[in-house]
């Protein structure tokens, strides 16, 4: 029983645990969202964009995937320097998906296989016209990779994006160019069933999403002063 006694914000989290268990037990289960339990209102995409293990072996169809890549395309960058590529390998491709999951640590290759879309994003470290190092290189991707993502969500896919991967494999084996740096490796599908993961990862799968408080990194006026408006 969840006692009266919890904070509001915490018998939310238990009850939604437990309402999701209780699926798990009563059979087939895909989770398309694990909402933030967030302090105030946001964007419901944004609310319901989780990273997901567990994917349904049905592949995206080709469109789908270029909107998804379209949208990553009208990321904002520094100077427009767009310094972003991704390497995709989708299942249909054997022997690509194969070499994409060889990249991969043996954690994320375990869950990863199932999912139909595999992509690692890359990117160039250096300015297009100068040659000079791109600073915010990483951070543009990451920015192109959000937007990736949310429109994934918004078209009923999820995006699992994993650090976890070699670097130097991925070099080698994609060809990818010295002054191109491999980011991040993610999977891309449709929502699976919890039940096909292991019990750890399917515990995983079904913990509730945690954030460190607003009041930890949102800052004015100087390092270590919570800004004014996050509290009041
Ligand atoms: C750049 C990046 C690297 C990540 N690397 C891994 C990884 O290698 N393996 C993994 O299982 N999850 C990985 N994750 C997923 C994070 O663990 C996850 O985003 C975080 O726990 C928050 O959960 P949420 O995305 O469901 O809100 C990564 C996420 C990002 C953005």
């Amino acid at each position: 029983m969840i006692g009266t006694d919890f904070p509001k914000i915490e018998r939310r989290k238990m009850h939604r645990a437990t309402h999701l268990a209780h699926l798990i037990a009563h059979g087939k289960l895909e989770i398309m969202n694990k909402p933030a339990v967030t302090d105030v209102p946001i964007l419901e995409l944004v609310r319901n964009r989780w990273s997901p293990r567990a994917f349904a072996e049905k592949p995206v169809p080709r469109e789908v995937l270029r909107s998804l890549f379209e949208a990553a395309r009208w990321a904002p960058s520094s100077n427009n320097e767009q310094p972003w590529v991704y390497l995709v390998a989708t299942k249909d491709d054997a022997e690509n998906f194969a070499k994409m999951l060889g990249v991969l640590v043996e954690f994320n290759a375990g869950w990863a296989k199932h999912a139909p879309v595999l992509a690692l994003s890359v990117a160039h470290l250096k300015t297009q016209r100068e040659g000079k190092p791109n600073r915010v290189a990483l951070h543009d991707v990451g920015s192109a990779t959000a937007q990736l993502t949310f429109e994934a969500n918004s078209r009923g896919l999820l995006v699992h994006q994993m650090a976890g991967f070699d670097s130097d494999k991925a070099r080698q084996a994609f060809a990818i160019p010295a002054d191109w740096e491999p980011v991040a490796a993610m999977a891309i599908g449709y929502p699976g069933d919890p039940e096909t993961l292991s019990e750890r990862l399917r515990e995983r799968e079904l913990a509730p999403r945690t954030r460190k408080p607003l009041s930890e990194f949102v800052m004015s006026g100087g390092w270590g002063h919570t800004a004014p408006f996050v509290t009041r």
